[in-house]
């Protein structure tokens, strides 16, 4: 083994892979910081806008239009993402992967300079206009780097890896929690930098991305460049002899080849696939509408209305509790069963929702209460890494097999960043609306989730496709017998291919 070369899980980590892993989840970083940077500065950016506003009409800003202004600058962000992670699939075929993330670069760096030079010309509308190119760039991020580290990814590897997407985005949050301190960036004059340091990453990733190796498995599945896919894979894994994983892409383009692609119409439309998308969306409305991002958007000042000295330290204290957590749930997945373990981090999150509620009312006349209330905003947290937050994302390419996969993804992303949309539009008004009692809203929803997920949803831990599609068979009426030659075509696919999905089952 040449030196400089790690043992990873009997698979040889070599410094190409490393690099080209490290490079893609850069992208994850920057999703993760744009979540968590608009947080603490709340305040300060606006007093900024209000100043704007007194510059330009002579008079402070109505309290209304700042609500509404801030609200538009924290929600417009899931709006571009929205937008773009429909455009993932085309995107990637298109150009491919490599190129793709590359060029999607151009849009992080237009957006955080606009956000960046907001301050200096004196508009807001810039700061709402960055957001939403950042925004952008966050859904196509988000769909690219997983699909390229999956695909580069040696297959005893890939659940390793593909998990360093999440771990990426909570550090992300995490690194932008820390810098918007107010001794650090989230000052008066220092948060243009802050926003604007968004930058530094797409230009790390632009520098670096030329040196990795375009995926093997679309320069052959995709292009059939048989040629270029050998020399990547032996960048890659550092062997001269891939005929294994050459024959192993021939097996994959062989059944991409004989199953049909599915619209996002027909999704709907076909009763085979129909329980499953409703599933798929349930679940990522369970991850957002569970109020995590009530959370990571506003949880300064929630600490701050809770009484909470220094919340800008209890924030990064929530981000630290949410790295952790990521960490734990690692390891759980494959141990405890997905449904089990989302059904747990629901249940887990409605009860600190009620307590944080209860702590919140009683704040008045039991001083204390604000530790609680800290205290079940950390627990709110940590339940969520331990099902929802992960959980959703790789459920839902569980669900399907290789056709109907990328519109269910568009459908479940969709879902996700309008879910996100609502709760950064609304809650601050829900906030202002019922103060103490809004997280009862999210403990009520939770408790819906909770049932839905009882009732509905399947466990697919170490199951087939087969398996998976076979019990919706079962539940769907026994008269669909149109569905015969669809389940035909699922019939040869090998036990091993939920190991594509970035998980690996324990035997
Ligand atoms: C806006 O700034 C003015 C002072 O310029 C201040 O009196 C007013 O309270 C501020 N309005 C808001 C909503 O913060």
């Amino acid at each position: 083994m040449p030196a400089g070369f790690h043992q990873l899980g009997g698979e040889t980590v070599t410094g190409t892979l490393a690099l080209s892993v490290f490079t893609a989840v850069l992208g994850s970083l920057e999703f993760g910081y744009n979540i968590g940077v608009i947080n603490s500065p709340q305040k300060i950016i606006e007093e900024d806008y209000n100043a704007t506003w007194v510059h330009r009409y002579g008079e402070p800003i109505p309290t209304g239009t700042l609500t509404s202004l801030w609200s538009l600058s924290v929600a417009i962000f899931p709006i571009g993402g929205m937008l773009s992670s429909f455009c993932v699939g085309f995107v990637s075929e298109w150009l491919g992967r490599r190129k793709a993330m590359l060029i999607n670069n151009l849009l992080a760096f237009i957006g955080g300079s606009m956000m960046g030079l907001s301050k200096l010309c004196r508009s807001f509308e810039m700061m709402i206009f960055g957001r939403f190119i950042i925004g952008a760039f966050c859904g196509l991020a988000s769909g690219l780097t997983p699909m390229y580290v999956g695909e580069i990814a040696p297959t005893s590897l890939r659940g390793a890896l593909g998990t360093l997407h999440q771990l990426a985005i909570v550090t992300g949050i995490l690194i932008a929690q820390i810098l918007s301190l107010e001794s650090l960036m989230g000052s008066e004059d220092l948060w243009p930098v802050l926003m604007g340091l968004t930058v530094v990453p797409t230009v790390l990733q632009m520098a670096l991305l030329p040196f990795c190796p375009e995926s093997p498995r679309f320069l052959y599945i995709v292009r059939c460049q048989e040629h270029h896919a050998k020399s990547g894979l032996r960048r890659l894994t550092g062997r001269q002899e891939v005929g294994d994983m050459l024959a192993e892409m021939k097996e994959e383009k062989r059944r991409m080849d004989m199953e049909r692609k599915v619209s996002i119409l027909e999704l709907f439309r076909s009763p085979l696939y129909r329980q499953p998308t409703i599933i798929s969306i349930l679940l990522q409305l369970s991850q957002q509408l569970s109020g995590i991002n009530a959370i990571f958007y506003y949880s300064t000042d929630i600490f701050r209305k809770a009484g909470v000295q220094s919340a800008d330290y209890a924030t990064i204290g929530a981000g630290l509790v949410n790295c952790a957590f990521t960490v734990v749930s690692l390891f759980l997945v494959e141990r405890m069963g997905r449904r089990t373990l989302h059904m747990l981090g629901l249940g887990g999150m409605c009860v600190c929702a009620i307590i944080m509620t209860i702590a919140l009312v009683l704040l008045d006349s039991v001083p204390s209460m604000s530790y609680v209330s800290m205290l079940s905003i950390f627990g709110f947290v940590a339940f969520f890494e331990v099902g929802p937050g992960p959980i959703p994302w790789f459920f839902v390419a569980e669900l399907f097999s290789q056709g109907p996969r990328p519109a269910a993804m568009a459908v479940a992303g969709f879902s996700n960043w309008t879910a996100n949309f609502i709760i950064g539009m609304c809650f601050p008004y829900v906030n202002k609306l019922c103060g103490a009692y809004s997280f009862l809203i999210f403990a009520a929803l939770l408790l819906f989730f909770i049932i839905f997920t009882f009732f509905r949803v399947p466990e697919t831990r170490g199951k087939t496709f087969d398996q998976i599609a076979a019990n919706f068979h079962e539940h769907s009426a026994g008269g669909m017998m149109d569905m015969g030659m669809d389940m035909d075509m699922d019939m040869d696919k090998p036990s091993t291919e939920l190991d594509y999905l970035g998980e690996e089952s324990i035997n």
